[in-house]
């Protein structure tokens, strides 16, 4: 044969090996917790008026599209001087966060001819110039950003620790007109809540340090550490316990900590204009009163003034508010104009006359309902599989992949991949659902209380969602309520596996898939521990679980591999000595599983965000051998329970056929309002129940 014949061939090889690899095209679809379907937020600002006057109404500065949040005034760069000029308009630039794509990159918007307050809020809406500030490569969440002269300051959780349970979240900057990025936090150290001072020579965060992180999902225990800004250089811790720092000049910081009192409460840091910086040399003092909840600060000038968000006894809201240290006082700022919504993280103009923040677009009140998101498509790091948040819980594939099972609590739904055809199944509270591999429409759930104990009356259900008659086909597979639940079926559709804490531990038993426990039923593992959240590889081979059985009662889960004929076990992600890591669900082709883990830790200070039980939930794959583990989500939400279908969905996002009250979310429900001393001092025991009632369901 020639060569070129040979090449030929060759190439005509690889082109069908390529070809089987875009035919083996797959999505992973995820449930994101706390209400995250039904909320987008944009940014808004009002004017702070000299003569303590309340403002009228606010201005909305980015477009009403996706999560907008986070932002930054910007004092003018020269060309956009020029242009102004040129033009004779003003303009309020803007930098911020934005998760367009389902993912968070940073953006910066210019604002011309902002109109002056007071008028309707429709005929404040502005026109904008938009960039993108940060290309769009590699998939991670960026926060926070500030720009100094050419260079842009931020969060990215781009880079692995390579350590589980250590958080990504590191401060880089990124010079806009060269590409060129820096990172500025050492390896090996998370740093949150990045603030450049106003010269820009430093920068401030809330860092973790060496101390890693432990799990804590309230007040992380951060330090305030300042460095150059120029390179990360003379790093130096200035304040012990102290979050979220904020500049009022080159010498003064505000942050936040939640005080002995249980308060969450502002505090100043004064750095010595001479001599060695220091822990030591640091004056630090409080500033904001116990009785009410003051975080997030943002300084206004330096003139003693001090924006902050706060949660105040008799309101359910967060709001944003200025307290002035020299009078100590508060002034309410957003309260009088949308009294029903929550205001996170507030930030002043250079020149003091403005103050940002972001909060829902649309009303908790319905004014405005707008069609949630049944798929909101992310922008996927590995370009065969697309990715999608399903507004619903526990979603699983029907065999052939174009249709959902889910659970909107309570209830069992099924849906087309479209959004179409949604039937609510069962109106009982129901989880982890599954569908039988041979008979069509026949789906598995377990009916019942979620996540107690193993006493608590929870059974496995099959039934026929394409059933018109939906009670003829339903039927009960266990009995005595034992908490059986998490229900998965063999591949040939003979058995089911499921977990049951019938001999007082919930451990892993497979019964007839068909007849239930009565035609059938054996134990598959036994031990004084959790085996729980089991998924039957489509090749027969494994059964993957999670355990808690090396720390139980830890609170921590691990997962696990074991023949459907009890041989073979072995440990497939070890994440950290306490961590969580639960919900494996198989790839069509056996080889990899989906999970979601603790293990990229928190990638943001919890309070500066809505509720999340566990906001360090995020979705991974890892082959079955244990190698290749990838991140699929970044973000600060709990992201849990994937499932992993044989069909690659358009990457689009999807919306609901049905409309929702949006802004309907609940602030941190940690922040105890009216009593918060008992509330610093709870244990960890009653933490870990807490947030083990999501995503868990141990
Ligand atoms: C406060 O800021 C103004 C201008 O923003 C400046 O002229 C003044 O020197 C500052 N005062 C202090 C004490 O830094
Ligand atoms: C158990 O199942 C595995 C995987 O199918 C198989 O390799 C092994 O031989 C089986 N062992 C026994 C004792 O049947
Ligand atoms: C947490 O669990 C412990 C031990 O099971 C129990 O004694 C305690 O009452 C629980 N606390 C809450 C708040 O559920």
């Amino acid at each position: 044969m020639a060569k070129s014949k040979q090449l030929y061939l060759l190439f005509q090889i690889l082109l069908v090996l390529s070809l089987i690899d875009l035919c083996s095209s797959e999505s992973i679809i995820f449930a994101t917790l706390g209400s995250r379907s039904m909320y987008s937020f944009d940014i808004y600002s009002v004017p702070l008026d000299s003569k303590n006057s309340a403002p009228l109404s606010e201005l909305r500065l980015t477009d009403g599209h996706s999560l907008n949040f986070n932002g930054q005034f910007v004092t003018s760069t020269n060309i956009i001087r020029e242009q102004q000029q040129q033009q004779q308009q003003r303009a309020i630039e803007l930098v911020y966060a934005t998760e367009r794509g389902g993912v968070s990159t940073i953006y910066q918007d210019i604002i011309f001819n902002p109109t002056p307050q007071g008028l309707r809020r429709e005929a404040l809406e502005v026109s904008a110039q938009r960039v993108e500030l940060l290309s769009g490569d590699g998939v991670s969440m960026k926060d926070r950003p500030s720009l100094v002269g050419d260079s842009l300051i931020y969060v990215s959780t781009h880079e692995n620790p390579g350590v589980p349970r250590a958080s990504w979240a590191a401060v880089y900057s990124t010079q806009l007109s060269t590409g060129l990025t820096r990172r500025l936090s050492p390896y090996g150290v998370a740093d949150f809540s990045p603030a450049v001072s106003p010269s820009g020579v430093w920068t401030a965060v809330a860092s973790l340090g060496d101390k890693g992180w432990n799990g804590e999902v309230e007040e992380l225990g951060t330090d305030v550490f300042v460095f150059s800004t120029r390179d990360g250089s003379n790093r130096v811790k200035v304040v012990e316990h102290g979050g979220w720092p904020s500049w009022a000049d080159e010498f003064t910081l505000y942050f936040h900590r939640r005080g002995d009192d249980g308060w969450w409460s502002i505090y100043k840091a004064i750095l010595p204009k001479n001599g060695e910086l220091s822990v030591d040399s640091v004056l630090t003092q409080r500033v904001t009163p116990p009785g009410v909840h003051s975080f997030t600060p943002a300084a206004c000038g330096n003139e003693s003034l001090v924006a902050v968000a706060t949660r105040r006894s008799g309101s359910d809201y967060r709001h944003i508010e200025i307290f002035d240290l020299k009078a100590k006082k508060y002034r309410e700022l957003t309260r009088p104009i949308t009294p029903d919504a929550h205001h996170f993280s507030p930030f002043c103009s250079a020149d003091s006359k403005m103050v940002g923040y972001h909060k829902c677009r649309g009303s908790s009140r319905g004014m405005k309902s707008e069609k949630p998101l049944f798929l909101e498509n992310l922008r996927s790091p590995m370009p065969e599989i697309s990715l999608f948040r399903v507004d619903g819980s526990f979603p699983s594939f029907s065999p052939d992949g174009n249709r959902v099972a889910f659970v909107d609590f309570p209830g069992l739904y099924v849906a087309n991949m479209d959004g179409s055809g949604r039937r609510q199944v069962l109106s009982d509270m129901a989880f982890a659902t599954a569908w039988d591999p041979k008979r069509k429409g026949v789906v598995y759930t377990s009916t019942g209380p979620t996540f107690e104990t193993e006493s608590t009356e929870v059974d496995i259900v099959s039934v026929n969602v394409d059933d018109n008659d939906l009670e003829s086909s339903y039927k009960k597979l266990t009995h005595g309520g034992a908490n059986n639940a998490f229900p998965w079926p063999s591949p040939d559709g003979k058995w089911v596996v499921f977990r049951s804490g019938r001999s007082g531990h919930k451990n892993l038993y497979i019964m007839d898939a068909v007849e239930g426990e009565t035609g059938g039923l054996h134990r598959l593992t036994e031990g004084p521990w959790s085996d729980t959240m089991c998924n039957w590889s489509p090749d027969g081979e494994w059964i993957a679980f999670a355990s808690d059985r090396e720390i139980v009662g830890s609170g921590g889960f691990e997962l696990y591999l074991i023949h459907p004929n009890g041989t073979g076990l072995r440990k497939l992600v070890q994440s950290g000595s306490v961590g969580r890591t639960n919900h494996p669900y198989f790839s069509p082709d056996s080889k990899k599983i989906a999970f979601t883990s603790d293990y990229g830790a928190v990638s943001a200070e919890p309070i500066s965000n809505p509720h999340q039980y566990q906001p360090y939930g995020d979705i991974y794959t890892i082959n079955v051998d244990g190698s290749g583990l990838k991140r699929l989500t970044h973000n600060s939400y709990e992201d849990g329970t994937p499932a992993w279908g044989p069909n690659y969905i358009q990457p689009v996002d999807v919306e609901s056929a049905y409309n929702a009250a949006q802004c309907a979310f609940e602030d941190l429900s940690w922040l105890q309002i009216d009593s918060p001393a008992s509330a610093s001092h709870r244990n960890r025991v009653e933490d870990y129940n807490g947030s083990t009632k999501i995503q868990c369901g141990g």
